[in-house]
């Protein structure tokens, strides 16, 4: 049978607020498969963010196990856990933090030179990157003049910018028209058949979530496959 890129076993999340304990996930457990795009859909505040930063290593299970590919990294160190971030996942966070002195060419192309074995051209692949998102004219703006749609685009380019396995997106099309939320989807899918590319995507849009292989909903903690 083919190894999971994640297994996520028997997984919580408590946190602390005060002298109150948030159940943020409440033993969760699931598998994605190579190559599968995954939509994660729910509620606000049932969970989706949790877990996704739990599934790139960014944040850890109070208990439960993390796999991908097959290595636990609930007990890694930090500097091979960082590794493993660098070498395997993409990350689109909720709210974009693109560096907001650099341009969108800039921020795109920053993660290729910091990559430990550089694969591409930086400048090169930031501008077919940001060609792909339909942001060729705007590449040298920087965050601050660039609408919230265009701002997240970049932010889904800069996370592809080494072409990594596993792409982890925390509502990437949540500030986009319909349009734009197309652009986005065709150039995940593109990605996806040209890379195989294994695609988790937390969204709030049915249409869009209708549009991957499958939907896992959390609602208070707790997944529904
Ligand atoms: N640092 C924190 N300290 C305490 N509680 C937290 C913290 N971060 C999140 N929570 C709580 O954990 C629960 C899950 O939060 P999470 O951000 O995962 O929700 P979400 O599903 O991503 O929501 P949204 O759709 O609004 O982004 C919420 O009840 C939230 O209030
Ligand atoms: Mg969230």
């Amino acid at each position: 049978m083919t190894q999971p890129v994640i297994d996520v076993q028997n997984v919580t999340r408590e946190l602390k607020l005060g002298n109150h304990t948030v159940h943020a996930l409440r033993g969760v457990s699931l598998q994605i498969f190579p190559a599968e795009m995954v939509a994660i859909i729910g509620p606000s505040g049932s969970g989706k963010s949790t877990l996704l930063g739990i599934m790139g290593g960014l944040d850890s299970p109070t208990h439960g196990k993390l796999l991908i590919d097959g290595v636990d990294i609930t007990r890694m160190n930090e500097d091979r856990l960082t590794e493993i971030r660098n070498e395997k996942i993409g990350f689109i966070f909720q709210f974009f933090n693109l560096i907001p002195t650099l341009t969108a060419l800039e921020n795109v192309a920053l993660p290729i030179q910091f990559a430990r074995q550089r694969r591409f051209n930086p400048q090169q692949r930031a501008k077919e990157l940001l060609k792909l998102f339909g942001l060729a004219d705007r590449a040298h703006h920087l965050p601050s003049q660039l609408s919230g749609g265009q701002q997240q685009r970049v932010a889904i380019a800069r996370a592809l910018a080494n072409n990594p396995p596993l792409l982890l997106a925390d509502e990437p099309t949540g500030n986009l028209d319909r349009e734009s939320g197309e652009i986005v989807m065709k150039a995940l899918q593109e990605i996806r058949e040209t890379s195989g590319t294994t695609i988790i995507l937390v969204t709030h849009d049915p249409g869009l979530a209708a549009q991957m292989d499958r939907t896992l909903q959390i609602v208070d903690g707790e997944v529904y496959q």
